[in-house]
């Protein structure tokens, strides 16, 4: 039939397109493609005038570790754990084997590792150095149910990474070099999207759902430099920063639909836009009203009380994801390992997080359950160590 013919000759029409093809193939070469380097090749540097782990772009995977020190630790022993540390993240940070590394090949991929060092009131203290008047426990507020063991610490080790084994070995590395120095207090850990998941920059979601993170000071700005850096002797080059493991209840943030949810921030959560835009960083108009003339951003929502109405109590977020394992009947533990980084805690954060804890409407499905605050020291050039300033 017509039909059969047609399909005959489309078969061998086919036929001869994939012969001219090998044909064609027979004769050209292989284009060459150089690949892409591995991803885990790529390194940020240790040494600089501020410590690196700040300004970085954010990676996949943190570990944060809150150490105490022993109670023999005294200001010399200090510079040598100091000294230690440094040197084991200046190593470790190029993709080079710690000293005395027990599992070398460990340490080939760096993955952007970033180990960021900072000290709380006791650590300043044995170093008879004199602490900023905000490097103290925060104020407590109505809506803190914090555990001891989840908060405070006399040294906090921020180890990053786009990979998880690498960040898992640098932890192993610095905690073996710093253990007859320090015991562990707690250790936290936190994770993003993978890298190579979405584009680079674009703003993390949280574990609600949320897009978090698209009100922050720019790194590379001046007013990031302002937010972030301290000024202030032993200190200049360096920053403060304020961990909070705040618990997110899935379970009841379940029970609110999607306008609720939307309306409890202020923001849309299909792209972050305000709920009086369209695109994620469009500018919320505060001032909007409904037809029945209620305010579009809700007095309550988040983003309204965390903007404020004073432009120097700001301050620059980093935080992660936690996903603990459930237990009994629980279907989650999870929440936010809040990270800022400020200039000044008592100028910057405390007021903003006391008119959070006053009126916010997310308290609803949040805890805060650990919180403590530290002085992170300036960076180090090549040779020296991290906390030099505060420490010869
Ligand atoms: C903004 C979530 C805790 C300070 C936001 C946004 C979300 C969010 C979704 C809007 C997008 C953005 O600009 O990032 C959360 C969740 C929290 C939490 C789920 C707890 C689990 C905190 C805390 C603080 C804070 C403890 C400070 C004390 C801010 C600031 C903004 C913000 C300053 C930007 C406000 C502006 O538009 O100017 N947060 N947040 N947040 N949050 Fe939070």
């Amino acid at each position: 039939t017509r039909r059969q013919f047609l399909l005959g000759g489309a078969v061998a029409g086919v036929g001869a397109a994939a012969a001219i093809g090998a044909d064609k193939a027979l004769r050209q070469p292989d284009p060459v493609v150089t690949p892409a380097p591995p991803h885990g090749t790529g390194t940020v540097p240790f040494h600089g005038v501020h410590q690196a782990g700040i300004a970085t772009p954010a990676q996949a995977h943190a570990t944060f570790l809150g150490l105490d020190l022993r109670d023999d630790v005294d200001r010399d022993a200090l510079r040598r754990l100091m000294r230690i540390v440094s040197d084991d993240a200046a190593r470790l940070t190029r993709g080079e084997p710690a000293l005395a590394d027990s599992e070398p090949e460990l340490a080939v991929s760096p993955a952007r590792l970033t180990v960021t060092f900072a000290f709380g009131p006791r650590f300043v203290a044995r170093a008879s150095g004199v602490a900023p008047g905000w490097l103290r426990p925060l104020p407590e507020f109505t809506i803190d149910r914090l555990l001891p063991e989840l908060s405070d610490g006399d040294l906090l080790v921020q180890v990053a990474a786009d990979d998880p084994l690498t960040v898992a070995h640098a932890t192993r590395m610095l905690l073996k070099d710093t253990r007859s120095f320090t015991t562990v207090r707690w250790v936290q850990q936190g994770f993003r999207r993978a890298y190579g998941t979405e584009r680079p920059g674009t703003t993390m979601r949280n574990l609600f759902g949320q897009v978090d993170g698209t009100v922050n000071p720019e790194p590379g700005t001046t007013d990031f430099d302002q937010v972030v850096w301290s000024t202030d002797g032993w200190l200049a080059g360096g920053t403060s920063v304020v961990l909070r493991r705040i618990a997110m209840h899935l379970d009841t943030w379940d029970e609110l639909d999607r306008s609720g949810r939307e309306q409890s921030v202020g923001r849309y959560l299909s792209n972050g836009a305000p709920l009086t835009g369209s695109r994620e960083h469009d500018e919320p108009d505060f001032e909007a009203t409904t037809s029945l003339g209620f305010p579009v951003i809700a007095e309550f929502s988040h983003v309204r009380r965390a903007r404020g109405d004073d432009p120097t109590q700001r301050i620059f977020r980093r935080a992660y994801s936690y996903d603990d394992a459930p237990t009994g009947a629980e279907v989650s533990d999870s929440g936010l390992i809040f990270v800022s980084f400020q200039a000044d805690v008592d100028r910057q954060f405390t007021p903003l997080q006391q008119r959070l804890a006053d009126l916010d409407l997310l308290n609803e499905w949040t805890t805060p359950v650990g919180s403590s605050v530290f002085a992170v020291p300036p960076g180090c050039a090549e040779g020296g160590f991290v906390g030099e300033t505060l420490l010869t």
